[in-house]
């Protein structure tokens, strides 16, 4: 593994220097790579996940674009999925972040160190990852096995504003705060992390409607309109529907309300302590509303977004 590894490092270090290059929103260059924008830092990363990931026909995979809710969906797919694992009242996630607890692939686990070792790593029956790549560049393993995607996707002028707001706040003191109109032009061509925002929701769009048995496509504000109901359906597409027992018991509500944005935020452990990359914890909990794009931006930035919207969704069957 080290001389792959190496090989690999020579790889990506000539690679680096023909890729689409942009300056980035706070961090200096994004590259363009397998059809996303990342700094360089998580070329390595990325490449070793599709190179070595082997997916098990069991994994659960949760998908999103950053700010869309990812820590929400981690916290629901792992109490869903895991709930027999634990007693009722030890939910894990009243001592541990939904990102100890569904790690990512490349902005963690692969982060640096090419070949994890997943099964110590994997201490739940089901093995659940989550990750922001594309789908098309998602391992082939991930694609030909029988292993579930979870995707869940946002109202992109909600996920603009929060992506905004939460790489001004992890930006140096002595930086200038980012141009509001500055990187709303970024997002709108595309330039962000993880961008092109809507490469990667139609990715998972279309893939999720070719094969609605391996990929789920929920909403952010379907979520926020009827928790429940759509927790029922997770359940169920994860092959662990509530038994009518549950249901009675108030097993579903229970979840809702363990994973809601009031009792994450309050928790302790999401207060303190620090994500993989050193962000704070507690910048992954700001507002968790509908709409507050409102708030931020001109009406001749929702008018540019909006034409946005109607041109890339144009006949793809998914609305915002
Ligand atoms: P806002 O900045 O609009 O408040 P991600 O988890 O993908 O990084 O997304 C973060 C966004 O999801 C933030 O949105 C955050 O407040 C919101 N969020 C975090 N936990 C949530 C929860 N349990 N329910 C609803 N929204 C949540």
């Amino acid at each position: 593994t080290e001389d792959a590894d190496k090989s690999l490092d020579d790889e990506l270090r000539q690679l680096v220097q023909t890729l689409p290059k942009e300056q980035g929103w706070r961090v200096s260059n994004l590259y363009l790579y397998q059809g996303f924008w990342c700094t360089a830092q998580f070329l390595k990363p990325v490449a070793s996940f599709r190179k070595h990931f082997r997916a098990f026909d069991s994994d659960v995979i949760v998908a999103t674009f950053p700010k869309s809710g990812t820590t929400w969906l981690k916290a629901l797919a792992f109490s869903t999925l895991h709930r027999n694992q634990f007693a009722k009242d030890e939910n894990p996630l009243l001592n541990f972040t939904p990102h100890q607890l569904v790690r990512f692939l490349e902005h963690d686990l692969y982060l640096n160190n090419p070949c994890p070792d997943l099964e110590t790593i994997c201490v739940y029956k089901t093995r659940l990852f989550a990750t922001h790549v594309p789908y098309a560049c998602l391992p082939a393993s991930i694609k030909d096995s029988n292993c579930k995607i979870v995707y869940l996707c946002r109202n992109p002028m909600d996920v603009f504003v929060s992506l905004w707001l939460f790489t001004d706040k992890i930006g140096e003191e002595n930086q200038e705060p980012l141009s509001l109109d500055k990187v709303f032009d970024k997002f709108c061509r595309g330039i962000c992390i993880h961008g092109p925002f809507f490469d990667q929701v139609l990715g998972y769009w279309k893939a999720s409607r070719e094969n609605p048995d391996k990929i789920l496509f929920l909403k952010y504000e379907d979520l926020k309109e009827d928790i429940s109901c759509q927790l029922k359906h997770l359940a169920m597409f994860l092959g662990v529907p509530f038994t009518e027992e549950e249901e009675k018991q108030g097993v579903v509500e229970e979840i809702a309300k363990i994973c809601s944005f009031d009792k994450l935020q309050e928790l302790e452990v999401n207060r303190k302590g620090l994500f993989v990359s050193g962000v704070p914890n507690e910048n992954f909990f700001r507002k968790g509303k509908v709409g507050d794009w409102s708030n931020y931006l001109t009406s001749a930035m929702v008018e540019r977004l909006e034409k946005l919207i109607q041109w890339k969704l144009d006949n793809s069957g998914l609305t915002f």
